[in-house]
């Protein structure tokens, strides 16, 4: 053991400066973690974290949880004297946005060769779709449906982040969100439970691998524990008041998959629920996540989560609010100070027992363990490794394929006796229009981590690279904000001089993400009046709308031909966009948020209930708007090809099915076009009568194939009782007996159906 010391101090820094007690705990600990294991097993590293805490004064435990941003500079994170202060008095045991691998090799130097307990950082990031290489954000790349796409991209995030110096990302964002007003819908997967549960699952997987001491692997944080996305009228930050069974049933399930993953770290929201901040929440922190759940990771609040319990009007000082967030289960207080300042005062008092400080340090340096920081705490922090894999081909390339999975066709009709789309590589003169044609930083948008604007591949450098023959013009036409509309006219000018006019529109990276909540979601500033004057050129138009989410694009949808939904696709956004534009890929995603026709209709999603007075055209007193229809733009699970795809009817392996049994259900599907394409069928159930009521539809399943032209497959899916299974009248979960719907197609709109039933025996 003493030789693995040596090792450790001879490759990686001067010999440590090690009192007695760090001698043994070293010799007990440096060389033995065991790599293997997953985060929520029975821990194995207790007998080693308990001799480290008995070695501790209540300050320093305080300090493993604290943790404190990073400072900034222009050029990147600097060393602040207050970070080197607390961390050398071992006030701050973890630093966040801080990256690099050589400015984290200090912190880190700092942590365990000047700090009396020697005790290595976790250092956090909001690496949230890439680090460098930026992925599509979230919402779009949920778009995929594609599993394993979403798993590699989050592997690749955590390649690059962890080769910077990271070891900890504050990463999947499982909020389900039915108000595009709320700007942080772009940062998660959308509107639905199972298929948001799905991709929780597979993000930490991604960000934790098999091996979390894997110097290319980091600890996961789901957040925002809970119900973040359900704030009222969509405005950040704003209240929530949620029944249980709601909760329950569409909010949990998705943190509840990313523990079951083996999340080693839960952030706590910052609304309140039903009168509770999510931070000083008993109900959520201890008696679901630890106690139903068995959660054995730590929990972080959110930025100053804690001192905000103030103005919700749940705690009267800093004081009190510590001791309400550490009493309800917070283990560690990010950036307010309230732990550092306060946290032994009440420990002092009795009003926080030592126990409790003891048990959150206990989980903190068991991921510290599990990360191998102990082994090597500087295993994240190779700047060789740092320069081989950040914006290695192979991440780009990868980026580039999620890219252009994650675009949506909204719209593709003829024009003069063809369908617009693909366009011909052979066209001489195209003209891009809009603030966003040749725009690199929007591209990224929100949350984009260290991603650098200059390394984007614009909508223009795309296209261009994609028609190397032909003149390609650029013009924004308008900005974002503001009512400038001297831009027009040299925007009508080149359309009318080109063969065909792309025309990029919808938001800047700032209008969509934390704090940028918006209550219209008409594309922003002038943009509609400038499609509207490219339109009356009588040219031939594709809209290109990206945005961090849905818009309310009904006149668009309605007027032009062809529409892409291209959201903020990343550093390879302008090469995916034109793959899909000239044809060399054909377009399959589909949408995972419903796009409303205008704001009235929010909240609007797939999963509603159908009411005691379902809309019906020859009756007044049925459940509708005066002055637009019940239904929405664009449907959950909507999105077009190049290809036309046809579904069989329904076939089940039987007509009834008892508690213990399953279902097959199968479906042939046919690519009656002409061009190869990749189909995302789609399954839902509807329980007909329950005690309590079920949704109109439940997605329980979706394949995704690709297929030749002309080319059939049949596809099946199997329904077991956890399909069907809900949180009933006595808010048990289980199935009831009944008559079932069953359907699988296109969309949430477009299916075909089939009716079973299930009996108790
Ligand atoms: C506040 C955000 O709500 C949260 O998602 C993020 O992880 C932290 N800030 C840290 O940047």
């Amino acid at each position: 053991m003493i030789i693995n010391i040596v090792e450790l101090t001879n490759h990686h820094q001067p010999m440590f400066n090690v009192r007695l007690h760090v001698i043994i705990y070293s010799i007990l600990f440096f060389g033995c973690a065991d790599r293997s294991r997953p985060i929520a097993d029975a821990n194995p590293y207790q007998d080693k974290v308990d001799s480290i805490l008995n070695l501790m004064t209540l300050e320093e435990k305080i300090g493993q949880l604290t943790l404190f941003t990073s400072h900034w500079s222009v050029t990147g994170p600097t060393l602040g004297e207050e970070n080197r202060k607390y961390i050398v008095e071992g006030k701050a045991g973890n630093i966040f946005n801080a990256h690099t691998a050589g400015y984290n090799r200090e912190l880190q130097r700092l942590a365990v060769e000047e700090s009396r307990m020697k005790i290595p950082l976790l250092l956090g990031s909001d690496v949230i779709h890439g680090h460098k290489t930026i992925f599509p954000i979230p919402l779009a790349e949920a778009c995929t449906w594609d599993l394993d796409i979403i798993q590699k991209a989050a592997r690749y995030s955590a390649m690059e982040a962890t080769a910077s110096g990271l070891n900890w990302n504050f990463n999947p964002m499982v909020d389900i969100a039915r108000d595009p007003r709320w700007g942080r819908i772009s940062e998660g997967s959308g509107e639905d439970t199972y298929l948001g549960s799905l991709i929780a699952a597979a993000k930490v997987r991604g960000y934790q691998g098999d091996d979390l001491s894997d110097h290319s692997t980091m600890l996961a944080c789901v957040k925002h524990f809970a119900a973040y996305g359900a704030a009222q009228a969509g405005r950040d930050y704003h209240t929530v008041d949620l029944s249980e069974r709601t909760l329950r049933e569409f909010y949990l399930p998705l943190f509840k998959a990313a523990i079951d993953a083996g999340s080693g770290s839960v952030m706590a929201s910052f609304n309140e629920l039903n009168g509770i901040p999510a931070t000083g929440n008993h109900f959520l922190l201890t008696e679901i996540l630890r106690n139903e759940w068995r959660f054995q990771g730590f929990v972080v609040s959110d930025y100053t989560g804690i001192n905000e319990m103030i103005p919700h009007g749940f705690a009267f000082d800093l004081k009190n609010a510590g001791e309400l967030a550490v009493n309800a289960g917070i283990d560690m207080d990010m950036q307010g100070s309230v732990f550092l300042n306060h946290l032994s005062e009440s420990v002092k008092e009795g009003k926080v027992s030592e126990t409790t400080i003891d048990a959150s340090v206990r989980r903190i340096l068991t991921a510290k363990f599990q990360l191998g920081l102990f082994d090597d705490p500087y295993r994240y922090t190779d700047t060789l490794r740092e320069k081989e894999v950040i914006y290695s081909e192979e991440i780009l390339s990868h980026a580039r394929e999620t890219a252009r999975q994650s675009i949506v066709l909204l719209k593709n009709e003829e024009f003069e006796g063809r369908k617009i789309l693909p366009l011909s590589k052979s066209i001489k003169r195209i003209a891009i229009i809009g603030p966003l044609g040749d725009n690199k930083e929007d591209q990224l948008g929100t949350w984009h981590a260290a991603g650098d604007a200059s390394k984007v591949v614009s909508l223009l450098e795309g296209v261009r690279e994609a028609t190397p023959d032909a003149e390609v013009n650029v013009v924004h036409g308008c900005g974002f904000t503001g009512d400038d509309r001297s831009g027009f006219s040299e925007a009508v000018k080149i359309a009318k001089q080109s063969e065909v006019v792309i025309l990029a529109v919808g938001e800047n990276y700032q209008q969509s993400g934390e704090a940028a909540s918006r209550s219209e979601l008409d594309l922003p500033g002038l943009q509609q009046q400038l499609v509207e004057e490219i339109a009356n050129t009588g040219k031939p138009v594709v809209v290109i709308v990206m945005a961090g989410r849905p818009l309310t694009i009904a006149w668009i949808a309605e007027n032009m031909p062809a529409v892409l939904n291209a959201w903020h696709l990343g550093t390879m956004a302008g090469h995916a966009i034109a793959d899909v534009l000239f044809g060399d890929h054909n377009p399959s995603g589909k949408l995972t948020i419903t796009f409303p026709r205008n704001v009235g209709q929010i909240p609007i999603f797939y999963n509603m209930k159908n009411t005691g007075r379902p809309f019906d055209a020859g009756n007044k007193y049925t459940s509708k708007y005066l002055d637009v229809l019940n239904e929405p733009l664009y449907p959950f699970g909507y999105g077009l090809s190049y290809t036309q795809f046809s579904y069989s009817e329904i076939e089940l392996s039987k007509s009834t099915i008892t508690l213990n049994d399953s279902l097959d259900v199968s479906v042939n599907i046919t690519n009656s076009g002409d061009v190869t394409g990749s189909e995302i069928a789609q399954l839902y159930i509807r329980d007909l009568v329950g005690s309590v009521t079920r949704p109109v539809k439940e997605l329980k399943g979706f394949r995704k194939i690709t297929l030749q032209p002309r080319e059939s497959r049949n596809i099946h899916f199997t329904i077991t009782i956890d399909d069907l299974s809900f949180y009933r009248h006595d808010m048990s979960y289980g199935a009831e007996p009944g008559k079932f719907k069953v359907f699988v197609g296109t969309s949430s709109a477009e299916t075909k159906e089939a009716e079973f039933e299930l009996r108790s025996h």
